[in-house]
């Protein structure tokens, strides 16, 4: 679930990605299990301490999972998709995944507050 080489995330209007972020953190179509990252994160539930430290840091799941010692919030973003979501990862290059990535730093500002 590491970043592909040579990785260009998609660039757009940063208040439109946070916006577009939110709308797709709450639907349950992105999963194959019926649920939506919302599901488990509403109201900034569901998160470790480790949410609170600047990317790249240590996750216990993509460690246990995916062998990785260290993730950035976009592999984090992949992760859930794949692990809890049940679903196929994001297109690296896509406006969806840099949408929720702009969202969840959003979300971990006001996490950290
Ligand atoms: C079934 C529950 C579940 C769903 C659904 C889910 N997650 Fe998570 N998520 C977790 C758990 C559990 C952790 C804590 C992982 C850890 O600390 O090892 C986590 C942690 C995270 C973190 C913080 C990791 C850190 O400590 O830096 C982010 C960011 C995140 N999820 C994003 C998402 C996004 C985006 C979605 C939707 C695409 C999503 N999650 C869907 C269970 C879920």
């Amino acid at each position: 679930m590491t970043r592909p080489e040579n990785y260009q995330a998609y660039e757009g209007n940063a208040d439109t990605l946070v916006a577009l972020g939110e709308t797709l953190f709450k639907d349950t179509s992105l999963s194959s299990n019926g649920l939506a990252c919302a599901s488990c994160h509403n109201e900034g539930a569901g998160y470790n301490a480790t949410f609170s430290d600047e990317y790249p840091h240590p996750v216990a799941m993509a460690k246990n999972i995916f062998g990785m010692d260290q993730v950035y919030l976009d592999e984090m973003v992949q992760i859930c998709m794949v692990q809890p979501m049940a679903a196929e990862p994001l297109p690296w290059d896509s406006q969806e995944l840099a949408a929720l990535t702009a969202y969840m730093s959003k979300v971990q500002a006001d996490w950290v507050k």
